[in-house]
């Protein structure tokens, strides 16, 4: 049985979850939560070698449908072996990215179809869905910018995309949004840090305050 709570945080490329989660890690240790802080596509050994077939730049010549199963096996086997125990544990499990990465970047931008996305995660996840997700908000313009700048991480085969690919995802994003309001919450990712921090917190406590060991504050 789920005891836990499963957060998922999305965006495009460059909109600065890595920070973010660090910082939302840190504060939830102080409070005295059990958090387990894990990433896709990757988190466990199996996952991250298929995350090193996909992000790597040397594989132009993928399909769009390779690249969709390969995220959604990712997403299997990390669920199994590290999520699904965690939350069965009672921990707090803050994840950077889940199944609305796939339906935003293969679904929308990639034009498999968000439908076809859907079907192939739903056999790899079977209902196992998010309490809440946070999508940060940053033009493609911006998220690259930081990304060329190396303010973020290194360049993998998704960012070498071109701009238009990435106004696509985050219009993918925009659907997701209207199409599960009451999961996914937008944040505004081009505000100074601390106020994107501050943002992302209300809305976590909004919904799960009852859930920590201690009282909040601010
Ligand atoms: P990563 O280096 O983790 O980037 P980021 O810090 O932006 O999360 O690379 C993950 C890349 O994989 C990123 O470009 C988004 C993409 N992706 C998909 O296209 N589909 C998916 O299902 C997932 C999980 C990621």
């Amino acid at each position: 049985m789920r005891k836990g709570v499963f957060i998922t945080i999305e965006g495009g490329d460059g909109a600065g979850k890595s920070t973010l989660i660090e910082k939302l890690s840190n504060t939830m240790l102080q409070r005295g939560s059990s958090i387990m802080v894990t990433r896709e596509p990757g988190g466990i050994p199996i996952a991250e070698q298929i995350r090193n077939v996909i992000l790597d730049t040397g594989n132009t010549k993928m399909d769009a449908r390779t690249e969709a199963l390969l995220y959604a096996a990712a997403r299997r086997q990390h669920l199994m072996e590290k999520v699904v125990p965690a939350l069965e544990h009672g921990e707090f499990v803050l994840c950077d990215r889940f199944v609305d990465s796939s339906l935003a970047y293969q679904g929308y931008a990639r034009g498999i179809g968000m439908e076809d996305v859907w079907s192939i995660n739903q056999f790899a996840i079977q209902d196992i869905m998010p309490d809440l997700t946070i999508y940060i908000d940053v033009s493609p313009e911006e998220g690259l910018a930081r990304i060329n700048k190396a303010e973020v991480r290194e360049i993998n085969r998704l960012d070498l995309e071109k701009l238009s690919f990435h106004e696509k995802v985050r219009e993918g994003y925009m659907k997701l949004l209207q199409q599960f309001p009451d999961r996914i919450v937008l944040v505004n990712g081009e505000q100074s840090p601390e106020l994107v921090f501050a943002d992302v917190l209300l809305a976590i406590d909004q919904r799960f305050a009852g859930f920590y060991a201690t009282d909040v504050k601010y």
